[in-house]
């Protein structure tokens, strides 16, 4: 089974410990590929309901697999035993750090001088950022070279694609690294730039942006946008999208790669997304967004 491979390759990196910091939609999918693939696993978020949720939706995930025949269940103890769960942001050290807190610059810069202070050098210090510019974190913490881009898509552990982010500062034996852990655990690494929006969000900018300005000057609703998209071949439309990755977070990162692309007219972040994120509408995680969901 492919899971054994990832967790082969793993004893091979030289990566045995990963800290994730946030349990939201991203940090709880990376905790359980990382423990899947056989590494000792800290999960940390500062808010306890958050971290009780991500605990459930692993062992949910896991459970779905045993029972789908993918996982015996030894193996989905022995993955469970894996993840430490923690409120402590103290308790995260690790070979490999990666957050993914909200998408704030300065919060994430907080996080890692942080972390910096009480891990050793040899540290890898990933952000799982859609937009904000490693290069800038970077400058920020001891040892920019170490700091790089692990961009995961979501949900993580269904998705392959992993972009692999590298800042001005980031040096060849940390990209090295990042590459060699993300084929650890069974991910496809492609190495980008630090550019805004890297590679695939800059492109699907226009898929998110291009859809509200349908829904605003065609007056069209968002089932219908999706069917026509979804009719022409893409797997999902742009608005259960954007309540699946959460509208807050498409809204912060329209707003960071407009801004570090010079505010063009085109990219201009879209006042109907902002209007959701001002009513809280955030999609899946508060139960609305474009569409309602019923809440576990
Ligand atoms: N949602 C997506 O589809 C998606 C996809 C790829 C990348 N990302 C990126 O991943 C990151 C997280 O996004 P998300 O959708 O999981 O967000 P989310 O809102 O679901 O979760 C963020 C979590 O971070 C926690 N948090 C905030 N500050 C913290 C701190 N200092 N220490 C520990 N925990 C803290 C919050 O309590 C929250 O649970 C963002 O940078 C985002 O751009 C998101």
């Amino acid at each position: 089974m492919e899971w054994k491979r990832c967790k082969y390759l793993a004893a091979m990196n030289t990566i045995k410990s990963v800290a994730v910091c946030g349990a939201g939609t991203m940090g709880s999918g990376i905790a359980q590929v990382a423990a899947m693939a056989g590494y000792t696993t800290i999960q940390m978020d500062v808010h306890e309901p958050t971290l009780a949720k991500s605990k459930e939706l692993i062992h949910k995930n896991l459970r779905f697999l045993v029972n789908k025949g993918k996982l015996i269940q030894a193996e989905m103890d022995a993955c469970i035993n894996r993840i430490h769960f923690t409120t402590e942001t103290s308790a995260c050290k690790a070979d490999l750090i990666i957050e993914a807190i909200i998408e704030k610059e300065e919060a994430k810069i907080n996080l890692f001088q942080l972390l910096a202070g009480i891990n050793p050098e040899t540290t890898l210090f990933a952000t799982n950022t859609s937009s904000i510019s490693i290069s800038r974190i970077a400058h920020h913490i001891p040892h920019p070279e170490r700091v790089l881009g692990i961009h995961f898509f979501n949900p993580a552990p269904l998705m392959k694609l992993v972009e692999v982010v590298s800042g001005k500062q980031s040096n060849s034996a940390s990209i090295d690294k990042a590459v060699n852990w993300v084929k650890a655990v069974g991910k496809t690494p492609i190495v980008c730039k630090d550019a805004p929006g890297f590679v695939v969000n800059r492109v699907a900018r226009h898929y998110y942006l291009e859809s509200m300005k349908a829904m605003q000057e065609h007056k069209m609703l968002p089932e219908e946008v999706d069917r026509l998209m979804e009719s022409s071949g893409f797997k999902m439309g742009p608005c259960k999208l954007m309540d699946l990755i959460g509208i807050d977070i498409n809204f912060g990162v329209s707003q960071i790669v407009w801004n570090d692309l010079g505010k063009p007219i085109r990219l201009t972040p879209s006042t109907l997304q902002q209007a959701k994120v001002e009513a809280g509408e955030l999609g899946r995680k508060t139960g609305k967004g474009f569409y309602s969901y019923q809440q576990d």
